[in-house]
């Protein structure tokens, strides 16, 4: 018997809420489009949550032993990856360890490389800190993506590329990858000396039998280049929590992304953030579980509305709760494509080409809510479209 109800339906009406705001004064659509979810969270993080504020002293706090016993074990648990505690680096959010890692690791005007379609503040982040932004679009076969190798080396042989900002998984597109993707990915790296900071927020969202593999995990060398971002703040509807870890197994790296927080004033995370960490990390892996079970169900009903040979199909996602839409076949801009699924369907999804010129004719949409919710909102869409 399942113990977590996510068919709930919460209400998220709440002044400066993020995903449920109006848009030009229109608020009567389902928002599927900003990366959090409809759940509440584990039980255990409201306790936690209910101890630190009966507490009253929200003074300065540094993460304890605990706290960094708590990723560790995480992380050994869910996928098998031994870190050291010193490893760990604690942080308010994963793209401002993107951001002082880029700095820490390259300078003004050197190449950084993206896969696109990719979340698109990836492009952002590394244009505002004036690194050379270079793409290697990932290739597309029968609804299934793959890194294109041949692009990705030639592409970082022909602008000295000093660093990759990876995505694993793989937010929009949904790929978990594999062991044997990360190591030749790795290698082109490693052949080049090119540093790796992997952005795995999606990595606990994963749905069987896919694993996902840290990719620092891969060997010593793997590690000694690479900064992975990580935190439990996407698996646990923590957004507005800030909180996140890097894990930095190169001691001289781990020193020079540090000083670049310093250079921020930025000293650490929040007392409400170490506890949710704690919190969930030790007690909440039940409700995890059992939440990658409700989201299995979801692609299925995704699936099964959209199929391949529809003019909007889904593919399949291996991770994450964001499902990307192949809408090429309906024959509409993307303007026009974002407009009919808001206006005449009321679901507000992500345009595909936010992601990246290779997103043109994909919306993206966020499959975390109730499965009424999803229900209600592939029905508008097939009797909109279909
Ligand atoms: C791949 C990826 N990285 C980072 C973030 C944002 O993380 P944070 O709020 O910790 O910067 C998101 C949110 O959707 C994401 O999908």
């Amino acid at each position: 018997m399942p113990k977590y109800d996510f068919d709930i339906l919460n209400d998220r009406r709440i002044p400066g809420d993020v995903k449920y705001q109006s848009i030009n004064g229109l608020s009567d659509f389902i928002p599927m489009w900003v990366a959090d979810m409809d759940f509440k969270t584990a039980p255990c993080v409201e306790n936690a949550f209910n101890q630190v504020a009966r507490h009253g002293i929200y003074g300065y706090q540094n993460v304890d032993d605990e706290y960094i016993e708590s990723v560790r074990t995480w992380y050994s648990r869910r996928f098998s990856c031994e870190i050291q505690n010193e490893w760990i680096l604690p942080s308010p959010a994963v793209m401002y360890s993107a951001a002082c890692s880029i700095r820490a690791l390259t300078k003004e005007g050197d190449s950084v490389l993206i896969f696109e379609p990719v979340y698109y503040p990836f492009a952002k982040v590394i244009k505002n800190n004036r690194r050379r932004l270079i793409i290697s679009e990932l290739k597309q076969t029968e609804g299934y993506y793959e890194i294109n190798y041949e692009d990705f080396e030639s592409k970082i042989k022909e602008n000295n590329v000093k660093a990759i900002l990876f995505c694993s998984p793989h937010n929009p597109v949904g790929r978990v990858w594999t062991k044997k993707e990360l190591k030749h990915l790795c290698e082109i790296c490693l052949r080049h000396h090119a540093y790796i900071i992997s952005d795995e927020i999606h990595a606990d969202l994963v749905c069987r039998p896919c694993r996902h593999v840290p990719i620092a995990s891969l060997s010593d060398e793997a590690a000694a280049v690479t900064v992975t971002c990580s935190a439990p703040t996407k698996t646990f509807n923590l957004a507005s929590v800030q909180v996140s870890n890097m894990i930095i197994p190169n001691e001289h790296i781990r020193k020079s992304v540090q000083r670049e927080m310093l250079a921020n004033c930025q000293y650490g995370v929040n007392a409400f953030g170490i506890a949710a960490t704690k919190a969930v990390y030790t007690e909440g892996e039940a409700w995890l579980d059992e939440l990658l079970c409700y989201l299995d169900e979801s692609r299925t009903i995704l699936a099964e509305a959209f199929p391949q040979d529809s003019p909007i199909s889904v593919l399949k996602p291996e991770g994450t709760y964001l499902a990307w839409l192949d809408c090429r076949g309906l024959g509409l801009s993307d303007n026009m494509l974002y407009n009919r699924f808001l206006l005449d369907a009321g679901v507000r999804l992500h345009k595909g080409v936010t992601f990246g010129k290779a997103g043109s004719g994909y919306m993206r949409l966020n499959f975390a809510c109730p499965h009424s919710v999803l229900k209600d909102a592939v029905g508008r869409i097939q009797k909109t479209f279909l």
